[in-house]
């Protein structure tokens, strides 16, 4: 058994890829899935990402951003792909993109996006400081800014609601 590559910290090194088939039993009337059951994947794929990442626990602390783009039926295979845009001092924000793939055809649509801020915690639920993300690409670099931004819009906004 190998150990991964545990010094780089890239947005790929922590990449998160989750692979499932959507049953009747996630689905609606319509049969498409419910925003919630695709939530908690989102949900679940940012937290291990994010994990990944600080090799430490984290919390959720806020979704402020998700987007169902296309309706997701039964039957279809979905994949959730998270990946951490920017690690800020405690916290971090992972975007999660989901894929609805048809199993016959193979054809896949961009079916929801979402934003994640999660928060990096030690054994008394206190946040703790989160290594620094590294980047490969000038990509990578401008979706860190990006985050960067919405971090300062999200926390100005935090307790005005
Ligand atoms: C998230 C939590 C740990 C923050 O604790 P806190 O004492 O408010 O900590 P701080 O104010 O020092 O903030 C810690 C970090 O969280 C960030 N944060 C706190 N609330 C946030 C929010 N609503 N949105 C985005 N970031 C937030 C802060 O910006 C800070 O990040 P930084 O260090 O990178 O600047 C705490 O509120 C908590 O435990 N919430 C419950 C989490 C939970 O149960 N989630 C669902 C199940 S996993």
């Amino acid at each position: 058994m190998s150990t991964p590559d545990t010094d780089r910290r890239t947005p790929e090194i922590s990449r998160v890829v989750m692979t499932t088939i959507v049953m009747p039993a996630d689905t609606n009337n319509y049969g498409h899935i419910f925003g919630g059951r695709v939530l908690a994947m989102a949900d679940k794929v940012a937290a291990m990402a994010a994990m990944r990442h600080c090799r430490l626990a984290v919390v959720t602390a806020s979704i402020d951003r998700v987007d169902f783009i296309r309706p997701i039926k039964s039957g279809m295979i979905i994949i959730l792909t998270g990946e951490v845009n920017a690690a800020f001092t405690t916290s971090l924000e992972v975007g999660v993109r989901v894929e609805a793939e048809d199993p016959i055809t193979g054809h896949r649509i961009e079916a929801c996006r979402a934003l994640i801020t999660l928060v990096a915690i030690d054994r008394a639920g206190h946040p703790v400081r989160v290594p620094k993300l590294e980047f490969d690409t000038d990509e990578q670099r401008e979706r860190a800014q990006r985050a960067q931004q919405r971090r300062k819009k999200r926390l100005a906004t935090r307790d005005a609601y």
